[in-house]
Protein backbone atom coordinates (compact mmCIF):
# COMPACT_ATOMS: atom_id res chain seq x y z
CA UNK A 1 0.00 0.00 0.00
CA UNK A 2 2.76 2.46 0.66
CA UNK A 3 4.78 1.64 -2.26
CA UNK A 4 1.70 1.88 -4.49
CA UNK A 5 1.06 5.39 -2.73
CA UNK A 6 4.37 6.73 -2.83
CA UNK A 7 2.92 10.08 -4.50
CA UNK A 8 0.10 10.70 -2.57
CA UNK A 9 1.24 9.75 0.86
CA UNK A 10 -0.57 12.39 2.65
CA UNK A 11 -4.14 10.51 1.64
CA UNK A 12 -2.79 7.53 3.57
CA UNK A 13 -2.35 9.39 6.89
CA UNK A 14 -5.69 8.69 8.62
CA UNK A 15 -5.35 4.76 7.00
CA UNK A 16 -2.06 4.59 9.01
CA UNK A 17 -2.94 6.71 12.50
CA UNK A 18 -6.10 3.82 12.47
CA UNK A 19 -3.28 1.47 12.30
CA UNK A 20 -0.83 2.43 15.06
CA UNK A 21 -3.41 2.62 17.44
CA UNK A 22 -4.58 -0.78 16.94
CA UNK A 23 -1.05 -1.61 16.90
CA UNK A 24 -1.12 -0.24 20.94
CA UNK A 25 -4.32 -3.15 21.05
CA UNK A 26 -1.38 -5.21 19.55
CA UNK A 27 1.42 -4.71 22.92
CA UNK A 28 3.51 -2.77 20.64
CA UNK A 29 5.44 -0.27 22.10
CA UNK A 30 7.26 2.79 21.60
CA UNK A 31 10.83 1.11 20.75
CA UNK A 32 9.85 -1.68 19.05
CA UNK A 33 9.26 0.28 16.04
CA UNK A 34 13.10 0.96 15.70
CA UNK A 35 14.22 -2.99 15.84
CA UNK A 36 11.27 -3.77 13.44
CA UNK A 37 12.77 -1.01 10.93
CA UNK A 38 15.90 -2.28 11.24
CA UNK A 39 14.81 -6.12 10.52
CA UNK A 40 12.84 -5.01 7.81
CA UNK A 41 15.54 -3.31 6.05
CA UNK A 42 17.73 -5.89 6.73
CA UNK A 43 15.25 -7.77 4.73
CA UNK A 44 14.94 -6.23 2.29
CA UNK A 45 18.54 -5.79 1.46
CA UNK A 46 18.66 -9.84 2.16
CA UNK A 47 16.06 -10.58 -0.36
CA UNK A 48 16.56 -7.90 -3.23
CA UNK A 49 20.13 -8.48 -4.19
CA UNK A 50 21.67 -6.10 -6.26
CA UNK A 51 18.55 -4.14 -6.35
CA UNK A 52 19.21 -2.76 -2.60
CA UNK A 53 21.16 0.29 -4.17
CA UNK A 54 21.79 3.01 -1.61
CA UNK A 55 18.70 5.21 -3.51
CA UNK A 56 16.54 1.98 -2.86
CA UNK A 57 17.96 1.72 0.53
CA UNK A 58 17.22 5.68 1.75
CA UNK A 59 13.76 5.63 -0.08
CA UNK A 60 12.65 2.50 2.06
CA UNK A 61 14.78 3.97 4.91
CA UNK A 62 12.72 7.38 4.55
CA UNK A 63 9.00 5.31 4.37
CA UNK A 64 9.20 3.32 6.99
CA UNK A 65 10.24 6.21 9.43
CA UNK A 66 7.53 8.26 7.63
CA UNK A 67 4.73 5.33 8.39
CA UNK A 68 6.12 4.27 11.63
CA UNK A 69 6.19 8.11 13.11
CA UNK A 70 2.58 8.63 11.86
CA UNK A 71 2.12 5.45 13.72
CA UNK A 72 3.70 5.81 16.53
CA UNK A 73 2.35 10.10 17.29
CA UNK A 74 -1.12 8.70 16.81
CA UNK A 75 -0.65 5.90 19.37
CA UNK A 76 1.77 8.37 21.87
CA UNK A 77 -1.75 10.45 21.77
CA UNK A 78 -4.09 7.84 22.37
CA UNK A 79 -2.24 6.62 24.64
CA UNK A 80 -2.37 9.79 26.05
CA UNK A 81 -5.66 10.70 26.12
CA UNK A 82 -6.16 7.26 27.91
CA UNK A 83 -4.39 8.77 30.90
CA UNK A 84 -6.06 11.98 31.23
C1 LIG B 1 5.50 1.03 9.76
C2 LIG B 1 5.38 0.07 10.68
C3 LIG B 1 4.32 -1.02 10.68
C4 LIG B 1 3.35 -1.30 9.76
C5 LIG B 1 3.06 -0.60 8.42
C6 LIG B 1 2.57 -2.41 10.28
C7 LIG B 1 1.48 -3.00 9.65
C8 LIG B 1 0.66 -3.96 10.21
C9 LIG B 1 -0.59 -4.43 9.63
C10 LIG B 1 -1.19 -3.94 8.30
C11 LIG B 1 -1.11 -5.35 10.47
C12 LIG B 1 -2.43 -6.15 10.26
C13 LIG B 1 -3.46 -5.84 11.32
C14 LIG B 1 -4.04 -4.42 11.23
O1 LIG B 1 -4.27 -3.89 10.14
O2 LIG B 1 -4.28 -3.82 12.33
C15 LIG B 1 -0.19 -5.48 11.58
C16 LIG B 1 -0.35 -6.32 12.68
C17 LIG B 1 0.55 -6.47 13.70
N1 LIG B 1 1.74 -5.80 13.87
FE1 LIG B 1 2.41 -4.32 12.68
N2 LIG B 1 3.10 -2.81 11.48
C18 LIG B 1 4.17 -1.99 11.76
C19 LIG B 1 4.97 -2.03 12.89
C20 LIG B 1 4.90 -2.98 13.88
C21 LIG B 1 5.80 -3.06 15.01
C22 LIG B 1 6.93 -2.08 15.31
C23 LIG B 1 5.42 -4.13 15.74
C24 LIG B 1 6.11 -4.61 17.01
C25 LIG B 1 6.81 -5.72 17.04
C26 LIG B 1 4.26 -4.73 15.08
C27 LIG B 1 3.55 -5.80 15.54
C28 LIG B 1 2.35 -6.24 15.02
C29 LIG B 1 1.50 -7.27 15.65
C30 LIG B 1 1.81 -8.03 16.95
C31 LIG B 1 0.38 -7.41 14.82
C32 LIG B 1 -0.82 -8.33 15.03
C33 LIG B 1 -0.54 -9.67 14.40
C34 LIG B 1 -1.73 -10.60 14.59
O3 LIG B 1 -2.21 -10.73 15.72
O4 LIG B 1 -2.15 -11.18 13.60
N3 LIG B 1 3.99 -3.99 13.95
N4 LIG B 1 0.87 -4.63 11.40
Amino acid sequence: MAVSSLDNLGALSKTVEDLGRRHAGYGVKDGHYDSVGVALLWTLEQGLGKAWTPEAAAAWKEVYGLLSSIMRNAQQAAQARAAA
